[in-house]
């Protein structure tokens, strides 16, 4: 890359062979943007036009309305001589005694319709939801594309919840089926998947659990291996209206209860496709790793979608990238020559933690772009990234969406640059962003992919992103700033949710789980400021019983895992008399965090109970 100051541009070669590398996208697209939309839509494949590309009616909207389209008919159907011989997907199996599972365009398609004709027959129909309760295995994949093939619906579940966390979205979206495993590989020990999905079912309208094999040697058993060789090898794509639901997925609030995200068919294929393209500059021999799971929305789009979209291979592994070798993950990029890697911040510093000797072995010549989602990547990792991975030569788009987004809406691109450590960049070509007292806002005509509801929830979806700054603008519950070339950078969120090593968590949902035990009755979650995860959540909970602190503290930490699973487990749990309150009972976490981070306490004449205070410190400096 070249630097100009503190900003890098991508290299001539680079321009040369990307699909944008004149900045005069952004003022044809910012023209019209509807119009703009609207002519990337016509390269997708679709069984009837759409009449009207954008429709608003406040807070809800609209796109390609009076379309039908379907996302793998998109995939497979689109483009299939140039691409049913290319590899669709590699699998990296955590055990390095196990080879990779390859799969071609037209072998994941065969997988694909065999396992959407075997829904079909257990009586899955277009529209219904269905629940996948996955590890990072091929099935996960394959399971996704065949609901989406009949026009089901998919909830993916990640694999490492809670089978409470599981049998909440399962309630919610009252799925009949769920597609699970009989487990999985995680740091060397063999998970046991299907026992947490048999009790996340339970108090469930699901009847029918449909178990992919990861022991043993068939890769699907359905019932039996021989169900499979019966389904068929075609399945016809279901034509779907641009406004039906693609998917939900849930994620966390502020409040206690996951909120369900519904996606639609029309405008999640085209954002995905387009972001894709454009921004990971997607081209024929590109060999992708997004290390995120699928069961987040990283997953959905950029493992899953995305890539197969754009006709490339998309890698996925099943374990953990430091396992069991610090350098595993380097190992896998240059074992297949990974083009394109996108990662998390927390990734990132954590490879930086094993030091740059491990490095040596590695040329990652194959590298050519690289990506980073999930939280504000610090400019110590960008450069580290920049250096030591990416050897100076690769742009670095650092990636800003959300759940609810469906896909990346604010970074800059590979081929136009430029690039400014810790900046995300400009909002993706037809997409209007505004910062408005320190918040970002996304305005209309939005993007085709945000989300059109949450599910059963229309007085959340008003309340959560359509009430702070009116019906027409989107509220992204992020801070952000802009500087002079109009970059943005965002701070982080400023509601009650944390981003763990990337992973979002509710510090309510946590407080939730924990006041579930009978013997706590008031608890306290914060996020506080962690070297390797960016932010790790803290708990002070009331307990005045006679047990033993550290046996109370287990059993916090038990509801934690309980209700979420160990994704959300805390760096360190607090017993104290009490909390301080507000006169009106409000626990006020903010004195909470200026404790821990050893802060100016400010005015506290509103507590209730300053003495409080006091015996906090005591607990946290001794
Ligand atoms: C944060 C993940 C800074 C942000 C795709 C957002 C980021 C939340 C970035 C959504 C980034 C995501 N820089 N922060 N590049 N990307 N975030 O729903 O706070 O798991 O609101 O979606 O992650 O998290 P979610």
């Amino acid at each position: 890359m070249i630097k100009k100051s503190e900003l890098y541009y991508p290299t001539e070669e680079f321009k040369k062979n990307a699909w944008v590398n004149d900045p005069k996208i952004y003022e044809e697209a910012g023209k019209d943007p509807v119009k703009f939309w609207e002519k990337l839509a016509q390269e997708l494949f679709w069984f009837k036009p759409w009449k009207k590309g954008f429709l608003h009616k406040p807070p809800y909207f609209q796109w390609f309305v009076g379309g039908k389209i379907n996302i793998t008919s998109n995939i497979f159907e689109r483009d299939w001589e140039a691409r049913k011989n290319r590899i669709a997907l590699i699998w990296e199996p955590e055990p390095i005694s196990e080879e990779s599972r390859i799969f071609t365009y037209a072998e994941l398609f065969k997988e694909v319709c065999q396992c959407a004709n075997y829904l079909k027959k257990i009586g899955v129909k277009k529209g219904d939801r269905v629940g996948i309760y996955l590890p990072m295995i091929p099935e996960a994949v394959m399971a996704m594309l065949a609901c989406a093939r009949i026009g089901a619906v998919h909830i993916v579940v990640f694999s490492a919840f809670s089978p409470d966390a599981l049998r909440v979205r399962l309630q919610d979206t009252e799925a009949k089926v769920l597609i699970t495993a009989d487990g999985y590989y995680r740091g060397g020990k063999f998970i046991d998947l299907l026992k947490n999905a048999e009790d996340g079912i339970k108090e469930t309208k699901v009847k029918k659990l449909v178990v992919a094999q990861r022991s043993g040697k068939t890769p699907w058993s359905f019932d039996s291996a021989q169900d499979k060789q019966e389904e068929k090898d075609f399945c016809k794509a279901a034509e779907m209206n641009s406004e039906d639901l693609q998917f939900i997925l849930y994620t966390s609030g502020s409040t206690g209860k996951p909120k369900g995200c519904m996606h639609a068919c029309g405008g999640y294929t085209v954002q995905s496709y387009w972001t894709g393209k454009w921004i990971f500059d997607f081209h024929e021999n590109d060999i992708f790793w997004c290390t995120s799971d699928l069961g987040w929305v990283t997953g959905h789009t950029y493992t899953t979608y995305s890539p197969l979209l754009n006709g490339i291979t998309t890698l996925m592994f099943e374990g953990a990238p430091n396992f069991p070798t610090p350098d595993r993950w380097a190992q896998i990029i240059e074992k297949h020559g990974v083009t394109v890697f996108y990662t998390a911040p927390t990734a990132i510093r954590m490879f930086e933690s094993y030091g740059e000797d491990i490095l040596k072995k590695y040329r990652f010549d194959k590298l050519r772009l690289l990506g980073s989602v999930g939280e504000p990547i610090d400019e110590s990792a960008w450069l580290w990234y920049y250096k030591n991975i990416g050897k100076e030569n690769c742009p670095i788009v650092d990636t800003w969406w959300q759940t609810e987004t469906g896909g990346i809406l604010i970074t800059s691109l590979p081929g136009v640059g430029p690039f400014k450590p810790a900046f995300t960049g400009l909002p993706f070509p037809g997409v209007k962003a505004e910062v408005k007292d320190g918040n970002l806002l996304i305005l209309p005509p939005f993007a085709p992919g945000l989300l059109r509801g949450i599910y059963k929830n229309p007085k959340k979806y008003l309340e959560t992103y359509w009430s702070q700054y009116g019906k027409e603008a989107y509220f992204t519950s992020d801070g952000a700033i802009v500087d002079e070339n109009g970059l943005i950078r965002i701070i982080g969120r400023v509601d009650d949710v944390i981003k763990v090593a990337g992973h979002r968590i509710s510090t309510g949902e946590m407080e939730a789980a924990i006041n579930e035990h009978p013997e706590i009755t008031e608890c306290a979650v914060i996020g506080v400021p962690d070297r390797i995860k960016g932010e790790a959540p803290i708990v002070f909970a009331v307990y005045n019983g006679a047990k033993l602190s550290e046996e109370i503290k287990k059993e916090i930490i038990g509801q934690i895992q309980k209700g979420i699973g160990p994704i959300a487990l805390p760096k360190e749990v607090y017993l104290a008399e009490d909390l301080p309150k507000t006169r009106s009972g409000k626990i006020m976490r903010r004195v909470l965090k200026k404790l821990w981070a050893k802060e100016e306490l400010g005015d506290l004449s509103t507590l209730a109970n300053p003495e409080s205070v006091d015996k906090i410190k005591k607990i946290l400096y001794g």
